[in-house]
């Protein structure tokens, strides 16, 4: 069973919906389940300024989630995109083995974000 702090974010998840004015969005897809993470991210002078995310994950995927913005918000680039996997499944106090891959697709998705910020803005 998941502990109480993955229920509390799956059924309190922070930071979910749209943001219609990011500045960059990253994607990616589970090879599992087939299941989908999507990260969008408002940057202000290279710090993440505001965070969501949408998916078509379980709750593990949406615990992970909740969890990554939690720790992202108002970091550098550099410092969210240290921030891996086992770090999210770890603040969430550990996830059963078999949803392991769900709390990947969190920080896997935020990666994607920075990189696509980086290409987008940072490209002469
Ligand atoms: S089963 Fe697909 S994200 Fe968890």
């Amino acid at each position: 069973m998941y502990n109480e702090k993955v229920v509390d974010h799956f059924t309190n998840p922070r930071n979910v919906g749209e943001l219609t004015d990011a500045d960059a969005i990253g994607e990616t897809g589970s090879f599992k389940c087939g299941d989908t993470m999507k990260i969008f991210l408002k940057v202000k002078d290279n710090r993440i300024e505001d965070i969501k995310f949408l998916t078509f994950g379980c709750g593990a995927a949406i615990a992970s989630s909740s969890m990554m913005t939690e720790m992202v918000k108002g970091k550098t680039l550099d410092e969210a995109m240290e921030i891996s996997n086992k770090d999210v499944s770890d603040r969430l106090g550990g996830l059963p083995p078999l949803k392991l891959h769900c709390s990947n697709l969190a920080a896997d998705a935020l990666h994607d974000a920075i990189n696509n910020y980086r290409k987008s803005h940072e490209a002469v």
